[in-house]
């Protein structure tokens, strides 16, 4: 998917972190920007720290943007030479009504004809709903349905068998036997490529491998004493790590040098896969795991 090698996995990734995604919005292939419902929060999954788009806003957000940012940034904010990308822009995905983009323009970011300090804040914001609507635009058609079945079935049995290495954890005749029954192909993309989130929206809805419980993030701790404790990761930053062992024992230490600490991640795989799969794959992919009923 065009410019600068970003997949459509990493929009997914990106969009999905920066509003309310429901894999149940209905595929409304090319509705015009006008004819969005007014306040875009798909699906009414409700999470609170997330950018709802509000789409009379985004519309007058165009304006100030074809006055004052289009050359640089391009029509859909994916960047031109002159200008970043900003629908994979990390400031972007950070913003919450302008909170992040409003100060950036204000320390002087260059326009096209009223200088950035100019900029009423009704402006400011209205132009940043329009940044967000454009995120929100390309990551609708990265999950479109459409889309998610133009995949090839069979290139994506061999790539699962073979330089996917899916089947290092996977079995299409073991954990993931009937998952094209048990999701919709939106759902199925959402869960291969988030299989930690709970699908965006699946949250608590999970299908999972039947039977199996959920699997989780565990870490052994190791004092300088030399008695390990293994159990699910709590917290771990720079300085603290928490773990909560098989018997609901909560324990927590400070990170010291002769601390050792081994994560056992098993969703890693997963988030590399992120930075890694192209689009091909990725459809070829889910066409195959849909044949698996
Ligand atoms: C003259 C060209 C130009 C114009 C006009 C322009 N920009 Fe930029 N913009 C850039 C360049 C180059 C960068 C990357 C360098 C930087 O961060 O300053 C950038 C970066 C950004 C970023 C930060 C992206 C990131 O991830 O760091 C945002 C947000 C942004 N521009 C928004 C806007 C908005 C909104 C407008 C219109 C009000 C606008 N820009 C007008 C050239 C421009
Ligand atoms: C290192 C191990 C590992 C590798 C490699 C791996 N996965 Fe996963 N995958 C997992 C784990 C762990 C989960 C979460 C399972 C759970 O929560 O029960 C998961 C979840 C999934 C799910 C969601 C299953 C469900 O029922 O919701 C799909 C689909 C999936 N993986 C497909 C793939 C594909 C396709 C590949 C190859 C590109 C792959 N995985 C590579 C470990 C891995």
């Amino acid at each position: 998917m065009g410019k600068g090698g970003r997949t459509c996995a990493q929009i997914a990734a990106l969009a999905a972190a920066a509003m309310v995604l429901s894999a149940q919005t209905p595929p409304g292939r090319g509705a015009p920007a006008r004819g969005a419902p007014r306040g875009i929060s798909p699906g009414g999954v409700g999470s609170d720290d997330k950018h709802v788009v509000d789409t009379a806003a985004a519309d007058r957000g165009r304006k100030v943007w074809a006055a004052e940012c289009i050359n640089c940034h391009g029509t859909h904010a994916r960047g031109t030479d002159r200008g970043a990308d900003l629908i994979r822009s990390v400031l972007v995905l950070h913003d919450r009504y302008a909170s992040e983009i409003g100060p950036f323009l204000k320390k002087g970011h260059p326009t096209q004809t009223t200088p950035a300090a100019n900029l009423t804040q009704a402006q400011i914001e209205d132009v940043s709903q329009f940044v967000h609507f454009e995120v929100y635009q390309t990551m609708r058609s990265a999950l479109d349905v459409q889309e998610v079945l133009t995949g090839d079935a069979k290139a994506g049995a061999a790539w699962f068998a073979g330089e996917g290495k899916c089947n290092t954890c996977h079995s299409p005749t073991g954990d993931l036997a009937g998952i094209g029954r048990r999701y919709t192909p939106v759902n199925l993309q959402q869960r291969f490529l988030f299989p930690q989130g709970g699908g965006r929206g699946g949250r608590g809805g999970r299908g999972g491998r039947a039977g199996a419980p959920p699997a989780q993030i565990t870490v052994t701790v190791t004092p300088a004493s030399g008695l390990a404790v293994s159990g699910v990761l709590v917290e771990i930053d720079d300085f603290n790590v928490s773990l909560r062992d098989s018997s609901g024992e909560y324990y927590s230490w400070k990170r010291t040098p002769s601390l050792k600490v081994v994560k056992h991640d098993p969703f890693a795989a997963h988030e590399a896969l992120l930075d890694t799969i192209t689009d091909k794959n990725m459809h070829d992919t889910v066409a195959y795991l849909e044949t698996l009923k």
